[in-house]
């Protein structure tokens, strides 16, 4: 059985980019594999969150787990902050990973922006916290959405420096599960960036909760281009679109993308029904799919915030069953390390 982990952070609105990328994707994992559902607060924390709203959004994703169908008695769902472990592993790795590697990481010169002097020093070794996660479990398959690719690929060669290190086959080296209708949903104002819950503009991004009247109205705002929309030339072998139709219309190639992820159609059965058609035609439907598809789970996630009492038991139910696994992992670790522990 392949033991799955991934986390979302609890730092912004959940989106259409967290449910196609990764949150969907959990819940399709959950049949035949173990799997482990982290929300990430200890990562939310390498820029600055109000407290109050750090609590309230911890919850709100749990409740975005739930909604979209992770059953919290199957999977494990808990918030990464009740369970030390990944905080003590974390510290193992920053000891592990060498500074040029983690200065390699897009993410961090995005997220720092110019001035890097100013950002936090949590936020240069989030990669390291994030093998952490993944690896105080032994995870060996990762889930999450292209954006990721970089820091699963630094999380394999912390595995394999300390393996090496220590002379020991301990830990797995993580396979990155970045597949789907949608591992990259890009923003509905700007084709070329992804959909992210920083942002700005709440209209560049569908959120998870967003009402049917938010949803047209961001559906009928969302950037398009002057063409009909196209035929299914543009479509490659593999079932996506080819490199040059993203480059040269990459609005219209985002639009149909989200459709088909959240119809369930193949790329090639939605291009086929939209063929020559124009946008204002395809927007309404596109509209009708986003709500049927968003609008349930939405007002289940706001009940469940209303009255966190069964979120709150979820997150602690699983965080004493992830203690329960991740602590002899690090016990293990820290022997490997040669810890003293009379
Ligand atoms: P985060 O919180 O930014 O995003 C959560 C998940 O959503 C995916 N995602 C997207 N997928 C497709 N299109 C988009 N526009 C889009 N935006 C976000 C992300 O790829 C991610 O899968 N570092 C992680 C959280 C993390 C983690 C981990 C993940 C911490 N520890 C261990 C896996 C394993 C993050 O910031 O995700």
């Amino acid at each position: 059985m392949k033991r799955i982990f991934s986390g979302v952070q609890p730092s912004g609105d959940l989106h259409l980019g967290n449910y196609l990328g990764a949150i969907r994707r959990f819940v399709d994992l959950q049949a035949d594999n173990d799997c482990i559902y982290c929300v990430v607060d200890l990562h939310a924390i390498t820029v600055w969150q109000d407290p109050a709203e750090l609590r309230q959004r911890t919850r709100e994703v749990t409740a975005g787990y739930l909604a979209a169908g992770i059953d919290p008695k199957k999977s494990i769902i808990f918030n990464q902050s009740q369970v030390a472990a990944h905080a003590e592993l974390a510290w193992v790795f920053n000891c592990v990973t060498r500074l040029g590697w983690l200065n390699r990481m897009t993410q961090f010169k995005d997220k720092a922006g110019k001035n890097r002097e100013k950002a936090s020093s949590g936020l240069y070794v989030y990669p390291n916290l994030m093998a952490a996660d993944i690896l105080v479990y032994k995870g060996t398959h990762v889930p999450v959405g292209e954006d990721q690719k970089q820091h699963l690929e630094l999380t394999r060669d912390i595995a394999q420096k300390f393996n090496n290190d220590f002379g020991v086959e301990y830990f797995p080296i993580v396979e990155p599960l970045i597949q789907g209708a949608a591992p990259r949903v890009m923003s509905l104002r700007d084709g070329t960036k992804k959909m992210s819950s920083s942002d700005p503009s709440d209209a560049a991004r569908i959120n998870m909760t967003d009402d049917a009247d938010a949803v047209a109205k961001k559906v009928r705002r969302a950037t398009s281009d002057a063409e009909l929309l196209p035929d299914p030339s543009v479509i490659g072998p593999d079932g996506q679109f080819t490199a040059e139709f993203r480059q040269s219309r990459p609005e219209a190639a985002n639009l149909l993308t989200i459709f088909a992820a959240l119809s369930g159609q193949t790329l090639a059965d939605t291009v086929g029904a939209f063929e020559g058609k124009g946008f204002a035609d395809f927007k309404k439907e596109m509209t009708d799919v986003a709500v049927a598809a968003l609008g349930p789970m939405g007002a289940e996630m706001k009940r469940m915030v209303e009255d966190p009492s069964h979120v709150d038991s979820v997150l602690r139910d699983g965080a004493e069953r992830a203690r329960a696994l991740a602590d002899p992992i690090l016990a293990e670790v820290y022997d490997i390390v040669g810890f003293l522990r009379p």
